[in-house]
C-alpha cells in the first residue's frame, strides 16, 4: 500500500461526513459552500503543520478540511456566529488538532500563528476595520508565516451582484430555517484586486495573486509579512 495521502477531494467527503448528524438545512449549506468554494485548492496553499486559524470560518468546513489534511497542523475555527461554531464544535469528536472558537474580527485579539486563512468574510465586514484586521493577522503571523486571504471582488459587476443575489437569498433561507443565527448584512463592503494590493503592500505584507478558479468573482492572495510588488 502506498504511504501517500488521500486526494484532497477525497478529504473533502471526508469533512462533509462530519456534519452527518446534523439538520437538512445544515448539511444543504456546508455542501453549498464546498462546492461553491475550492477549498481543496486553497488547502493546498498554506503549510502542512504549525498553527493556523481560520477567521470567520462559518460551519468549519475549511477547518475541518486543513485538520484533516494536515494531522501535523493546531487548526483554530473563530466566527461570530455562535450557532455556526456550535454546530462545527460538534464536528470534532475525539480529534486534537482542531478546535472552535466563537469571536467577532472586530474586537478579537490574536494569538501567534503560523497561517491564517480569511476565506469570503471581509465584505461583509465594514471597509474601516479591513486594514486592522491585516494589521492584526501581520502582528499575530510568525516570521515566515502565511495570510491567505480569498475577497470578493464587485469588478465583474453582473457577475458580482448575481452570485451575491443567490447568497443574500439562500442566507436569508438559512436563517429562517435557523440554520444560521446572525443576521445577514444588506450592505457589502468589497475591494476591487487593485485596492487589496495596495492595503496589502502599505500593510507590510509581501503578497502574491493565485490562480484559483472561483464561482464568486474575487481574488486569492498569498501574502507574508514583508513588503514587495504584486504581480
Ligand atoms: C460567507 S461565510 C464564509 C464562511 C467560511 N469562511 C467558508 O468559506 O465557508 C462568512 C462568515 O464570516 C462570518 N463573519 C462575518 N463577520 C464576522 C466578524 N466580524 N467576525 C467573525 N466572523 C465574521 C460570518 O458569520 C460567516 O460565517
Amino acid at each position: 500500500m502506498s504511504g501517500a495521502p488521500p486526494p484532497r477531494d477525497d478529504i473533502l467527503e471526508r469533512v462533509l461526513r462530519l456534519y452527518d448528524g446534523e439538520r437538512r438545512a445544515t448539511r444543504f449549506h456546508v455542501a453549498m459552500r464546498a462546492r461553491r468554494v475550492p477549498f481543496p485548492a486553497l488547502e493546498a496553499l498554506l503549510p502542512r503543520e504549525g498553527r493556523v486559524a481560520d477567521l470567520g470560518c462559518g460551519h468549519g468546513v475549511f477547518a475541518n478540511l486543513l485538520a484533516l489534511a494536515g494531522p501535523r497542523r493546531e487548526v483554530v475555527g473563530i466566527d461570530r456566529d455562535a450557532g455556526k461554531i456550535e454546530i462545527a464544535a460538534r464536528t470534532v469528536g475525539s480529534r486534537g488538532n482542531i478546535r472552535f472558537s466563537a469571536g467577532d474580527l472586530s474586537t478579537l485579539r490574536l494569538d501567534p500563528f503560523d497561517a491564517i486563512a480569511i476565506i469570503g468574510v471581509l465584505y461583509l465586514i465594514p471597509y474601516p476595520r479591513h486594514r486592522p484586521i491585516l494589521e492584526q493577522c501581520r502582528d499575530a503571523l510568525a516570521p515566515g508565516g502565511t495570510l491567505l486571504l480569498n475577497t470578493v471582488d464587485p469588478s465583474e459587476g453582473i457577475r458580482f451582484w448575481r452570485s451575491k443575489i443567490i447568497e443574500f437569498t439562500a442566507n436569508m433561507a438559512f436563517r429562517l430555517t435557523g440554520a444560521q443565527s446572525t443576521s445577514v448584512p444588506m450592505r457589502l463592503y468589497p475591494r476591487r484586486r487593485e485596492e487589496w494590493k495596495a492595503m496589502l503592500a502599505s500593510t507590510g505584507f509581501s503578497a502574491s495573486a493565485a490562480a484559483v478558479p472561483l464561482a464568486t468573482p474575487g481574488n486569492v492572495f498569498i501574502c507574508r509579512r514583508g513588503r514587495a510588488v504584486l504581480s
